[in-house]
């Protein structure tokens, strides 16, 4: 159990490194300052160190091996303990050093040096030493851009901040029923016709449209630009094309995709739609299209959708019926199994490694296929049991397209209520399997699905602060896991957010309780409120947010407050009379005007 003192002991890092010992002392950079690099590797991370010290108005000069410098940067520690991607930096008054194996290590290293370094004032650092390296291999995040497309600069943006939290997989899902994003130099139908819809859904009506149509798509170019950017941060882009289901603007540009061969329109409401038919010539297109995919993404792994297969087509499908026959297939399920693996044979001939969604292994496919878990987490046990590799990305604590507070208070959400802390508190290893089983659960995943997302400042809003607490179970052993540290550690973050110019949802302030004969505390009625009660009179009630330099406002009669309101000072103390009740609401208002959601404190003797 960590402490309050031990809490503030702990360097303002996040993901948590895996060992950390602070050392007395604290070396100041200078104003010139040298950066040793000799590799590629190296000289590629000298180049980030040089523009986060460029911004700190230090001048950096980049030395080759040997020569005095007060950051050296060793990309060929050959220290097995570090594997692939732990970094060991250490910061004492020889001035900083980071060794690692390779790359990825040396640009982890550096993201925890620039979260030590102060966000302002002299670039003093405490003398350190940390050893770290990464619970899982897979630690991903995802964004549809389907649903609503998201032009290169934004999607760039999205992929520094992962990166800065030590995320290495960016999970593009390009196609689906709403929209196909990615140029075809063999099938321009795709973007020509199936990178436009007549509208956009509203108000979670399927049968409303609001008219606007709605466009857009990434050339080869723009694609190769960004697969470039992420692999200079380490981060592997894996690209996701959607079959046999959600393939509506597909089958759009190319009816003979769907059994009915006939001509449909790119989906408008959110909901699913026709599937791929299983056909020879489908699955030619398919293995063509994937052809170019391939070309264009480096990555080991391909993504290739395969959940919530619509089948009622298949079900009037002559072609399908005889498929079944010939096949000996006698459920869908088994149909789309035949499509799987005939999809996952031809992902593999070419040497590469084929994901789906948890419902591809309803009709069986092969041991090498990486199942993404996304019904909770019972797929990715049952592919972990089986043998197949799992990323667990579950409905629920890791869907960041789920509100992030009161459903009354948040912006139109595709479901429910997902707050940092239920981010945080997800495990990835399931209870029940054996350790050679959980070896199979390489990683972890946030995944973000863009029907409500439509603006890139919505975005970001929807993405962080939750990302780091996502960023933890990925990099950070569960055992090691502390919800206050994590929250301790995340408020200077917010600093580096704002910096970098990326939104994020405030939080709201935190209620903590101090009463000698509290009987009870909880969440209720709503997810704003907590709701407590206590038999004697003395109650002290302490706010608290996370954003540094954030104002705490609040009032005393249930309405919400604005920066107008009473201005929080001090811990609110009271002395209640039998049956009184304190209604406290507060919200965070930080220097630039906005203002939080509120949370509400309903404190009653009893
Ligand atoms: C999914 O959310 N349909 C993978």
């Amino acid at each position: 159990m960590l402490t309050a003192l031990m809490l503030l002991a702990v360097p303002a890092i996040v993901p948590l490194p895996r060992s950390l010992t602070v050392l007395p002392g604290t070396y100041a950079l200078p104003q010139h300052v040298a950066v040793r690099a000799a590799s590629a590797a190296e000289r590629n991370v000298a180049a980030f160190t040089e523009r986060f010290l460029r911004k700190r108005g230090i001048a950096v000069r980049i030395v080759r091996e040997g020569a005095p410098a007060q950051i050296r940067l060793n990309g060929a520690a050959k220290d097995g303990a570090l594997g692939a991607e732990g970094y060991h930096l250490r910061v004492d008054s020889s001035g900083i050093e980071i060794d690692a194996n390779g790359g990825p290590g040396l640009f982890y290293g550096l993201q925890t040096l620039e979260q030590l370094v102060p966000a302002s004032g002299a670039p003093a650092i405490r003398d350190i030493d940390i050893r770290d390296v990464p619970a899982f291999a897979w630690r991903g995040i995802h964004l549809d851009v389907s649903r609503h497309f998201f032009p290169v600069s934004v999607v760039e943006r999205y992929i520094n901040v992962a990166a800065h939290y030590k995320l290495n997989v960016f999970h593009w899902h390009l196609t689906d029923d709403q929209g196909w994003r990615i140029q075809i130099q063999r099938y321009p139908r795709l973007t020509s016709v199936g990178a436009c819809r007549s509208g956009s859904e509203v108000d979670h009506d399927p049968a409303l449209s609001d008219g606007i149509r709605y466009c857009g798509y990434y050339t080869q170019d723009q694609i190769r630009q960004v697969v470039a950017y992420a692999a200079r941060r380490y981060v592997t882009v894996v690209p996701e094309i959607e079959m046999p289901g959600h393939s509506a603007a597909a089958i759009a540009a190319y009816p003979y995709l769907g059994c009915t061969g006939k001509q449909i329109p790119v989906s408008v409401s959110w909901g699913g739609s026709d599937a791929i038919c299983p056909t020879p010539r489908a699955i030619r297109f398919e293995e063509n299209v994937l052809s170019e995919i391939m070309q264009l993404f480096p990555s080991k792994y391909i993504h290739t959708g395969g959940d919530e297969v619509l089948f009622g087509q298949w079900k009037r499908s002559a072609f399908v019926t005889a498929l079944m026959k010939r096949k000996h297939l006698q459920t869908y399920p088994q149909v789309q199994g035949y499509f799987e693996r005939r999809i996952e044979r031809f992902i593999r001939s070419k040497g590469r490694i084929m994901v789906g969604w948890d419902e591809i292994l309803n009709g069986g496919v092969s041991r090498s296929a990486v199942v993404m878990s996304w019904r909770g987490t019972a797929g990715g046990a049952r592919a972990a049991r089986r043998g197949n590799d799992t990323v667990m990305s579950p409905d629920g604590p890791l869907y960041l397209s789920w509100g992030q507070g009161d459903p009354a208070d948040e912006p139109p959400a595709s479901c429910c209520v997902d707050t940092p802390q239920m981010v945080y508190a997800f495990n990835p290893i399931p209870p029940g399997l054996t350790p050679q089983q959980a070896k199979h659960i390489i990683g972890v995943q946030g995944n973000m699905w863009t029907e409500w997302v439509p603006t890139a400042s919505h975005l970001f809003y929807m993405l962080l602060p939750r990302e780091l607490a996502l960023a933890e179970d990925a990099w950070t052993p569960e055992y090691e896991k502390n919800w206050s540290s994590f929250e301790a550690r995340t408020g200077p973050q917010y600093l580096w957010l704002e910096a970098h110019g990326y939104n994020f949802r405030i939080p709201n302030p935190s209620f903590t309780i101090d009463a000698p004969q509290l009987s009870f505390a909880g969440v209720s009625p709503s997810v704003r409120t907590i709701q407590a009660y206590t038999r004697g009179p003395d109650v002290t009630v302490t706010l608290t947010d996370d954003v540094p330099g954030a104002a705490i406002h609040y009032t005393l009669d249930g309405s919400t407050p604005s920066a107008r309101s009473l201005v929080y000072g001090a811990p609110l103390r009271y002395a209640l009379k039998p049956n009184e009740t304190v209604d406290v609401t507060a919200v965070a208002v930080l220097p630039d005007g906005r203002v939080s959601t509120p949370s509400e404190l309903l404190l009653a003797r009893r």
